[in-house]
């Protein structure tokens, strides 16, 4: 199996769901191909949960770690579960038109792009 879905899959075990009991993990490589991984982290005040793909960038970010070339998440649903709006607009923010994996635990993949899913993007071109 692609290393990038392992790690995604992996990342998921550690996810902090109790309350959705939706785990979810993501796995970004870098372009040295190294690979930071997230997993989705829950909080009592509900609104302050992370999504697993934010954690990733945010934890790759702040280790000073710039331009990423693929992007995995994993779940347990039958139709692959793709990235909320939010980290739509994160993951472009960082990872730009990357290409995006989605699998599951039964080892069903689907392969896009983030800009099929986040077409006409906001970002920094219009500031
Ligand atoms: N979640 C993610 O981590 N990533 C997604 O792309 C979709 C949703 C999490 C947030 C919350 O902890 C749980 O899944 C249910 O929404």
């Amino acid at each position: 199996m692609d290393p990038l879905l392992e790690a995604a899959l992996r990342a998921r075990e550690n996810a902090h769901a109790p309350f959705s009991h939706f785990k979810v993990g993501a796995a970004l490589e870098d372009s040295t191909g190294r690979i930071h991984t997230g997993c989705n982290i829950e909080n009592a005040s509900y609104g302050l949960t992370l999504c697993a793909e934010r954690v990733a960038v945010f934890k790759a970010v702040s280790e000073g770690v710039r331009g990423f070339r693929r992007v995995a998440v994993a779940a347990d649903t039958e139709t692959l579960t793709p990235p909320c709006g939010a980290c739509r607009q994160i993951l472009w923010e960082f990872c730009g038109d990357a290409e995006l994996l989605l699998t599951n635990l039964k080892g069903k993949t689907e392969t896009l792009r983030l800009k099929d899913l986040l077409p006409r993007p906001f970002d920094a071109s219009f500031l």
